[in-house]
């Protein structure tokens, strides 16, 4: 089909499909890990909660997010990945056999696949710039948390963290860039609440023989990784109990 005539999320699914079958998706976990990990431990998982990962790829973080939710007091805690690649779905089912409490769906963020009011909590890594539409993703999301749901949307890619800005053009498909205060204007206005952030330093080594593509010198890609990425967290508000001075007849 020419690129012309294929909708935004077709041409998103058709990427990385092209990158899951490259291997990129499992190759992610190194890039993604360590500011992924720093990300847990301020969700804060306990067992029972119900966690979305949007865009979730290969599957690799939902399955640390399923291991820290598995079993509890309120039952058995459940992780849904959805991503708008089949192929990276394919890859994450298959990863992920021996977990009884994930499931995978292929879906867009424009329109996730699953009831309103469900999720705990949500975690999107690296993802959320890809949004054609993110007025409509914090919709669908906004939807699908519970209240007083918690997300954390993690992004490598921000106009405050100049050396990002580098890879931009070699991105085959278009990105939002937005500021962190764009970002968290943006949170407010679809009426989640508790809107905050903070830059993630990735403090992995890099070598300085290590050749980079994506940026124009190993020298900027240790400054990308020191400045860092930015985690973007926000509530869903608690529509059960009515707000000071209004009365629900
Ligand atoms: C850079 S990868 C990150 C994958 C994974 N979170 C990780 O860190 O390894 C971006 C992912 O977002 C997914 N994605 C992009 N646009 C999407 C959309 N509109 N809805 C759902 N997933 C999307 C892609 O298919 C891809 O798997």
């Amino acid at each position: 089909m020419p690129e012309k005539s294929r909708t935004p999320d077709e041409n998103l699914q058709r990427e990385f499909n092209r990158w899951a079958e490259a291997g990129e998706g499992e190759k992610m976990e190194g890039h993604h890990r360590n500011i992924t990990e720093k990300t847990l431990r301020r969700m804060d998982l306990r067992p029972g909660e119900r966690v979305l990962d949007l865009g979730c790829g290969s599957g690799w973080a939902t399955r640390l997010i399923a291991r820290l939710v598995a079993d509890g007091p309120e039952g058995f805690g459940q992780v849904v990945g959805v991503d708008i690649s089949d192929e990276m779905i394919r890859q994450a089912r298959a990863a992920s056999k021996e977990f009884e409490n994930i499931m995978y769906v292929w879906g867009s963020a424009t329109q996730i696949p699953w009831e309103e009011n469900f999720f705990d909590k949500m975690l999107s890594v690296e993802s959320f710039y890809y949004y054609p539409d993110q007025d409509r993703a914090l919709a669908e999301l906004f939807r699908v948390m519970a209240p007083r749901g918690r997300m954390f949307i993690l992004i490598n890619l921000y106009r405050d963290n100049e050396y990002s800005l580098q890879w931009v053009d070699k991105l085959k498909v278009p990105v939002h860039v937005r500021s962190a205060a764009e970002y968290v204007e943006l949170l407010r206005k679809h009426m989640f609440e508790k809107v905050e952030y903070v830059q993630i330093p990735d403090d992995t080594p890099t070598p300085d023989d290590y050749v980079t593509k994506s940026f124009h010198s190993v020298e900027d890609l240790k400054a990308f990784k020191r400045q860092g990425a930015l985690l973007l967290m926000a509530s869903k508000p608690d529509f059960r109990s009515p707000a000071p001075g209004y009365t629900v007849y």
